[in-house]
């Protein structure tokens, strides 16, 4: 998934960082603000044990999938039931005839939108319901369920007509837009048991977890990831919200590190009470805090150190222009020596 702040690209940097600093005794991995999840994925390849979490409710459900599940579920039931399922159980999914249900009636132009033609939201929405009521009825299992929901999710956002997030749709279908909603396998990693999720504001579940390692990537800068993929985040919850404007924003949860204020006493928390013995932070030095702010916050737990690469800009809007083209990324880093501060 195309996705803001994504970390996808700088992972051959961060597994870099990560042999350097460790000693290898490292078991479990904590990926705060998981996003993708592309970063735990990775760790997990490694046979970390990882912790994943994320305010937003589509980041639980890709997670949920790629962290969480070690092998493809057997869709026991669906193959049981269904011929055409038998051989291959998404098949027989995508096959399913589409239904005019939310996503059709406010996210395709039978609703005044555009950001799904009209055939493939009507087969989303028949996807989102047919598991929905599977998963109620006990018919297929809570693996079963993220599976296929984390499969529409990356799916659904292959054909969005958006220029990249969900700010806005183009007023003329392109061209990826209107090919087929296709649902494909995932491709899941190394077989790790005991991994979990969670769908928690960091600050909070900081208090409750436990791990070697600690990575943190919160978001920059003033832009929400509740507003910029709210389209993603109604399909995932299908949860009816009131939509608002010519775009159709819900409601979504405002994050404390979009803000410069809020941002910086929230890191300072979160670092202080991570119960951890290596933190890292990917920040870069645009973001609302200062390379110097996280510098100071990582010493009040040990000797912070700064590690850098170059990166290619993430381009949310293909017509627009930028000052750079490439930034530089930082991992800060931090070997904990001083105790966590009392929750
Ligand atoms: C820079 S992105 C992470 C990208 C991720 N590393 C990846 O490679 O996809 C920041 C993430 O933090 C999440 N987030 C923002 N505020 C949060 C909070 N207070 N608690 C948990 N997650 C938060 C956002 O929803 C977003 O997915």
């Amino acid at each position: 998934m195309n996705y803001i702040g994504s970390k996808l690209s700088l992972l051959p940097f961060l597994d870099e960082v990560f042999r350097e600093v460790t000693d290898g005794s490292e078991k479990v991995f904590c990926d705060l603000f998981a996003g993708t999840g592309a970063v735990g994925r990775h760790f997990k390849g490694r046979g970390l044990q990882i912790i994943a979490n994320d305010l937003q409710y589509y980041a639980y459900a890709l997670n949920k999938a790629y962290i969480q599940i070690n092998e493809t579920p057997d869709f026991a039931w669906l193959r049981a039931h269904f011929k055409e399922a038998e051989a291959e159980p998404l098949a027989f999914i995508n096959q399913l005839p589409g239904v005019s249900g939310f996503i059709t009636k406010n996210y395709s132009p039978v609703g005044g939108r555009q950001y799904y033609t009209e055939e493939n939201a009507q087969k989303a929405d028949a996807i989102r319901q047919a598991i929905a009521t599977w998963r109620e009825s006990g018919l297929i299992t809570e693996q079963e369920y993220f599976y296929v929901l984390c499969s529409l999710l990356e799916a659904i956002d292959q054909v969005a007509n958006t220029a990249s997030v969900y700010g806005a749709y183009l007023k003329k279908f392109k061209a990826s837009a209107i090919r087929p909603l296709r649902l494909r396998p995932l491709e899941l990693r190394n077989h790790v048991p005991n991994c979990r999720v969670f769908h928690r504001d960091a600050n909070e579940l900081i208090t409750e977890i436990e791990c070697d390692v600690l990575y943190l990537d919160p978001p920059y800068n003033h832009r929400q990831y509740g507003a910029n993929y709210h389209v993603l985040e109604t399909i995932a919850a299908y949860d009816d919200p009131k939509l608002k404007g010519i775009t159709g924003l819900r409601e979504y949860p405002k994050s404390s590190y979009c803000r410069q204020n809020a941002a910086r006493e929230a890191m300072q928390q979160l670092i202080c009470q991570a119960r951890a013995k290596h933190i890292l932070v990917s920040y870069n030095d645009e973001g609302v805090m200062s390379l110097q702010d996280i510098q100071e916050m990582l010493s009040l737990r040990g000797k912070p150190k700064l590690f850098q690469t170059n990166y290619n800009r993430f381009k949310a809007d293909n017509g627009r222009e930028y000052k750079r083209n490439a930034t530089i990324e930082y991992v800060h880093y931090v070997r904990v020596v001083k105790a966590a501060a009392a929750s």
